[in-house]
């Protein structure tokens, strides 16, 4: 499902911020990627959204060799994904409400959906009496629920 071959990836001439990784996730596989700060984890998961490219290395997703997608397949890569973002990426101009929903909306849930589940997300990441709030007017770790 995910696999890396002999992915490196270098920064504009910087020494390797992923250095000759090799990896086979299988579907239904729950990994864990640990490892210390600058270690490479934001890399990787840039290298997965196509958001950096490998300088070295082939990245094979659901057997598609992204290495070699069009840009104008990209969105459609990253819309089979679910990404937690460390610096949130939330929309500013969208309260969290219509953060969530929007994110449903282009993953193609109905609006019937998105009306119900909303308020279950929300409750149980304990926001909803943020619903209303816009993300500059929350804290660092309730922005990143809400992502
Ligand atoms: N855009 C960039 N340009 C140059 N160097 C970068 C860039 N992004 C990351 N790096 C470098 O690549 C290395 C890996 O960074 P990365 O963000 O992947 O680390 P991380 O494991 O996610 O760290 P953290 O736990 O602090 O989030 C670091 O040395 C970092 O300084
Ligand atoms: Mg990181």
């Amino acid at each position: 499902m995910i696999k890396f071959e002999n992915v490196s990836k270098s920064y504009k001439g910087e020494k390797f911020a992923l250095e000759d990784i090799n990896i086979d996730i299988k579907k239904g596989e729950f990994v864990f990627l640990v490892g210390s700060s600058g270690a490479g984890k934001s890399t990787f998961i840039k290298l997965l959204l196509k958001e950096e490219s490998p300088t070295t290395g082939r990245i094979i997703i659901n057997d598609i060799d992204t290495t070699e997608l069009s840009r104008r397949k990209i969105p459609k890569l990253r819309r089979s994904m679910g990404v937690v973002f460390q610096d949130f990426r939330l929309l500013p101009n969208k309260t969290v409400y219509e953060n969530i929903a929007f994110a449903m909306e282009i993953t193609g849930n109905k609006a019937k959906d998105i009306r119900r589940k909303v308020p279950t997300i929300l409750s149980m990441v304990g926001l909803s009496d943020k619903a209303k709030s816009y993300p500059s007017e929350l804290s660092g770790g309730e922005q990143q629920r809400v992502g």
